[in-house]
């Protein structure tokens, strides 16, 4: 496994093919080249860097055309209000994010245009005959909601949120399955102002209990399950064991998906907690105002993984958000409404890349939107070209950690299904590969559709590097050049931009208005992770700081960015970003756990994988006959997946009398990287080490 990952680093810094952006014409796109009433599309290197150049020398004029894009209910009186690190977009303007998702569609008079497919996993528990097109024997179940219907649904939960109390301003937490009446609830939410928190479900119920205590939401939808690779997730019993550990939760909205048994409580107080969707939604009108929100009143609230064992609450505001996410899908899957395009990103609503891409800017766009339930090997490994071939899905996204999935079954699968109504393929989560580029080129673009490598994160809100499909030649495993309106850079630790090929930092030099506006209820967190790090001079020459994005990267000499990952204590595994020091927190939680450290190390599939290197409690020691075996390990595994979610399940465990530190007691976390990494050679310098012989014993520790 390290071999193949030190052979792909190798070939990423080898890399030099470069792929020419097809034809505006053959990647069959109605839009013109220009400008037009949906903004730009751009169909040409010269266009796009013209463009560019514009938009960092006049970002105030660029992004206030930009924004004339979206419905307003009351205009902005400045376009941007910014004092380092704060910034205020659009200011007083008034909108609201479902109105520009849904009723301005409807409107218009598109209520009968496709806004969501939706595809469970299971086969044959409905109809039990196959569907068109399909090569099992047996069908899916298969949901197609329009403008119109969605609209009708939205309202109907926002006025059940209304009746369990939600106002304005109070966060609602989501905790489902990937289904419709998820994308219903992220709406529904944004109608009534009440900020969404999503948790993916993946996590478990200790990760609820945090996020909810954190977001004080009172109110949880959730699902009694959901659909993975044949299993039911029992979401609803997750909720049940975090609302034992924390009194917040006053209302569970449960939706019926798998129709398994369920559990059913009252509230603290007395009363209901507990109520079904299906009881309670339906009875509800389908008339709903939305709700006038401030330009930076806040959409949604995001946790996601920092360096130290909390996760951050990240904050996103309504109309920078919308006009960023509206213009980068529209950019980088040149999505074009009433063209019969149907976008699928993979991604579960969970993470960003749901919010950004599944939901709000293939929605803003007016382009249909897939949703698929389940796993892509389910149930064999070429269900996600069989969605393809039978939806005609025209932009496929996914993660380069699926992508080497996919390499690993075989180029057989996908060779079974006409993929020829592919145009556009994107990729998104860490760094690819040359080699599973061109296998996604080759294989499933059949040669012929451009790759967008997006580069992006929770914080920036959406694609901040990318390519544009019909602009911008591409090169395997870099993502290109910085968006429209965003000033990236690579520099050193004095703010200085580095000369091409130099690996440095990568930060953004100016506010854009994607970006992330905090961290809940933590301003000095926000300050210290973003914007302590790196300064620079600012239009007047004065120091300013730069957004540090913890990305290590360089620039070739085109002026392409080449990601290297994260330059802090954040790992990216399977594309599922998580902090190593959370999983630390959940593994010194067991109570045989003296001491932990995790650090990332190459992992063949996942890009990652975790690597934890653990001391036991000397009491627990002298209760083993023997060594710590395989089923200490098996039970330290098991512990982090209770605490964390599945996703979290270190791949290696390594024991160790002790962990190697610095004589002020830092756990030396580069070392323990190059051991997990099996480096032959130990390069840092280990002249401060505590206990060099601690080092020895560690590699000796090596499970294999
Ligand atoms: C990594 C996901 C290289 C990066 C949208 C970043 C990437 C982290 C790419 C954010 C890419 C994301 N190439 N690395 N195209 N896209 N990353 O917050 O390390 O879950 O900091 O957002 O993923 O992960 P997050």
């Amino acid at each position: 496994m390290t071999q193949a990952n030190n052979a792909s680093i190798e070939s990423l810094l080898a890399e030099t093919r470069v792929f020419q952006p097809p034809a505006p014409d053959t990647l069959g796109f109605k839009a013109p080249g220009g400008r037009g009433p949906r903004g730009w599309h751009i169909h040409s290197l010269e266009e796009f860097k013209r463009l560019h150049k514009r938009s960092i020398e006049n970002p105030e004029g660029f992004w206030a055309e930009e924004a004339r894009t979206v419905e307003w209910f009351a205009p902005w009186t400045r376009v941007l209000d910014w004092k380092a690190p704060d910034a205020r977009w659009f200011v007083d303007a008034k909108l609201n994010v479902c109105h520009n998702c849904v009723d301005r569609h409807v409107s218009a008079g598109y209520g009968d245009e496709t806004a969501i497919v939706w595809e469970g996993e299971p086969l044959g528990v409905r109809t039990g005959h196959p569907a068109p097109g399909s090569k099992y024997a047996k069908t899916p179940e298969i949901k197609r909601l329009t403008y119109r219907q969605v609209q009708s649904e939205v309202c109907r939960l926002a006025n059940a949120l209304k009746a369990l109390g939600v106002k304005k301003g109070d966060v609602v937490t989501l905790y489902m399955p990937m289904v419709p009446e998820l994308a219903i609830a992220c709406l529904a939410c944004a109608r009534i102002g009440a900020p969404h928190s999503v948790i993916f479900g993946g996590f478990a119920a200790q990760a609820i209990v945090e996020r909810v205590e954190d977001a004080r939401s009172k109110v949880i939808i959730t699902a009694d399950g959901g659909y993975r690779r044949g299993d039911v997730v029992k979401l609803k019993d997750a909720v049940d064991q975090a609302c034992a550990k924390t009194s917040l939760v006053k209302d569970v909205l449960v939706l019926r998906r798998t129709g398994h048994a369920v559990q059913w409580h009252d509230g603290s107080a007395g009363g209901k907690r507990d109520h079904w969707w299906h009881e309670t939604v339906p009875k509800m009108s389908d008339q709903c105002p939305c709700e006038p929100m401030d330009a930076e009143d806040m959409l949604f609230l995001l946790y996601t993984s920092g360096s130290t064992g909390k996760p951050k609450g990240i904050v996103h505001t309504t109309a920078g958000y919308l006009v960023f996410v509206q213009m980068t899908a529209r950019l980088a899957f040149n999505l074009i409404p009433s063209s019969g395009q149907l976008f699928w990103c993979s991604a579960d609503i969970g993470w960003v890349t749901g919010h950004s891409y599944v939901l709000y800017g293939a929605m803003a766009n007016r382009v249909a939107t897939l949703i698929y339930e389940g796993a892509p090997n389910f149930p064999d490994n070429a269900r996600f070209w069989d969605i393809i071939e039978r939806h005609k899905v025209t932009q496929f996204y996914t993660a380069p950690t699926a992508i080497r999935s996919f390499m690993k079954w075989g180029t057989e699968f996908p060779a079974r299904h006409d993929l020829s109504s592919l145009k556009v393929l994107g990729t998104v989560g860490e760094p690819i590969n040359p080699e599973a580029w061109i296998w996604y080129h080759e294989h499933v673009g059949g040669a012929r559709c451009p790759i967008v490598d997006t580069y992006w994160q929770t914080e920036t809100g959406g694609h901040v590097i990318t390519p544009l499909p019909g602009a911008v030649p591409t090169k395997p495993g870099s993502c290109t050049l910085p968006m429209l309106g965003v000033d990236a850079a690579v520099v050193n630790e004095q703010g200085e931009e580095l000369p091409p090929d130099r690996g440095g930092l990568l930060v953004i030099r100016k506010p854009w208005p994607g970006m992330l506006r905090g961290i809940f209820r933590d301003p000095d967190r926000y300050v210290q992770a973003y914007w302590s790090r790196v300064f620079g001079k600012g239009a007047g020459g004065e120091r300013t700081p730069y957004y540090f994005s913890a990305d290590g990267a360089r620039r070739d000499k085109d002026g392409y960015f080449w990601v290297m990952g994260r330059v802090d204590d954040v790992i990216n595994v399977s594309g599922h970003r998580l902090g190593t020091m959370e999983v630390e927190s959940a593994l010194v939680s067991h109570p045989a756990v003296a001491e932990a450290a995790v650090v990332g190390m190459p992992h063949a599939i996942k890009g990652t994988g975790i690597c934890a290197f653990v001391t036991l409690k000397s009491e627990f020691l002298r209760t083993l006959p023997g060594h710590p075996d395989d089923a200490v390990r098996k039970a330290l595994s098991d512990h982090v997946v209770r605490e964390i979610g599945a996703i979290a399940r270190p791949d290696s465990i390594r024991f160790a009398d002790g962990l190697p530190k610095t004589r002020s007691g830092k756990i030396m976390r580069r070392l323990l990287r190059d051991v997990a990494a099996g480096v032959e050679k130990i390069t840092q310098d280990t002249t401060t080490l505590e206990d060099f012989s601690v080092v020895a014993r560690l590699r000796e520790s090596d499970e294999e």
